[in-house]
């Protein structure tokens, strides 16, 4: 039975003494056939759930990863540093392309480093935790509020990946400026790319653009070309993991496919993304760390094998798209566009 609202992730306090806190999350590997919240105040379990992708997308698992962080000290009477620090470590290496993960365990480590000798530490941490969850939030309704610049006239927007309330603490994200370019009649279509090979496109964004009533179709990665050829694409608008101070930047693979297609077919292409996806500690792409997932997502789709488990297979889940190829990026500070000087 689906219900008609839904929330990624919230944390909620049962009773005043705090000891049923918990972390609630919709689990997203098995949507959108079925919406089922899972409960924990464990960090391990946290970490587990960014690792298996039932939390996932940039801004969210940052959040995720701050509440974790709380949660890891929930029980605690003494060794406090010690507990936090085991954590941190666990949590820092889910996940290894999003930077809002990094950032955002920076910015809860540096909070307890000022604050570990507060009479009631679980609160103090909970509570910055919930101003990051808050920020991004906000950054995703000014994301979504800046990209109605970039309509000329009411379009047809192909979207690769999710990058929707699925994927952050608010309204998403590249999905932000759809959902407001849509309420203010700027929309006339999505075409939601699958996504292969765990389908964010197909299962995520398409129960998302349900939701809000978008009218919206699928379509296999490798139709993009075709569908710009019929002139049927008028933007293309994606999220980012990671992008460096040039510009260049992650987000899920297929992502630079779409630039390049845009770029010969004259279509503009932009990235929206809050300015926490910027590191601000790398010059270009060429040192974003790539992850490789696990050869069995090509080789089985579910459970079912589909070709021999014994080939071998390239992995990346996500790829760089070079600067020049990106028209403009919209974060909840404006948009910019090429060429990109963000600052250290
Ligand atoms: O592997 P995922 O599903 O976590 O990848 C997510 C993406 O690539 C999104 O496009 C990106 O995080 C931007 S979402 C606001």
């Amino acid at each position: 039975m689906k219900q008609n609202n839904y929330v990624s992730l919230k944390f909620v306090r049962k009773d005043p003494s705090g000891e049923n806190d918990k972390l609630v999350f919709l689990n997203q590997t098995k949507l959108p056939l079925e919406e089922n919240y899972i409960e924990t105040d464990n960090y391990e379990r946290v970490a587990e759930a960014i690792e298996k992708l039932e939390i996932r997308g940039a801004p969210l698992i940052g959040i995720a990863a701050a509440y974790a962080l709380a949660l890891s000290v929930k029980t605690a009477n003494e060794n406090f540093a010690e507990k936090f620090y085991t954590a941190h470590k666990r949590l820092i290496e889910t996940r290894p392309t999003a930077v809002n993960l990094f950032f955002a365990l920076k910015t809860m480590k540096d909070f307890f480093e000022e604050n570990k000798d507060s009479t009631n530490l679980y609160e103090t941490l909970l509570g910055k935790a919930k101003d990051i969850h808050k920020e991004d939030e906000e950054f995703c309704r000014k994301i979504g509020r800046n990209g109605l610049a970039i309509f000329k006239t009411k379009a047809a927007i192909l979207t690769h990946c999710n990058t929707g309330k699925l994927a952050t603490g608010g309204d998403g994200t590249a999905f932000s400026v759809i959902k407001n370019a849509f309420e203010n009649e700027l929309v006339k279509f999505v075409y939601a790319d699958e996504t292969r090979p765990l389908l964010q496109g197909s299962r995520l964004t398409a129960f998302e653009l349900e939701k809000c009533g978008i009218p919206f179709a699928l379509l296999s990665d490798s139709s993009a070309a075709f569908l710009m050829k019929q002139n049927k694409v008028d933007l293309v608008i994606t999220g980012a993991d990671r992008i460096a101070l040039n510009g260049d930047s992650a987000n899920k693979i297929g992502t630079y496919n779409l630039a390049l297609l845009s770029y010969h077919h004259n279509i503009p292409f932009y990235i929206a993304a809050p300015s926490t996806t910027i590191d601000r500690t790398i010059a270009t792409g060429d040192e974003i760390n790539i992850e490789y997932r696990d050869k069995s997502e090509l080789l089985s789709f579910y459970d079912k094998q589909i070709t021999s488990p014994g080939y071998d297979a390239f992995t990346p889940a996500f790829d760089i798209t070079p600067s020049h190829l990106i028209t403009g990026i919209i974060t909840e500070e404006g948009v910019f566009n090429f060429p990109y000087n963000f600052t250290r």
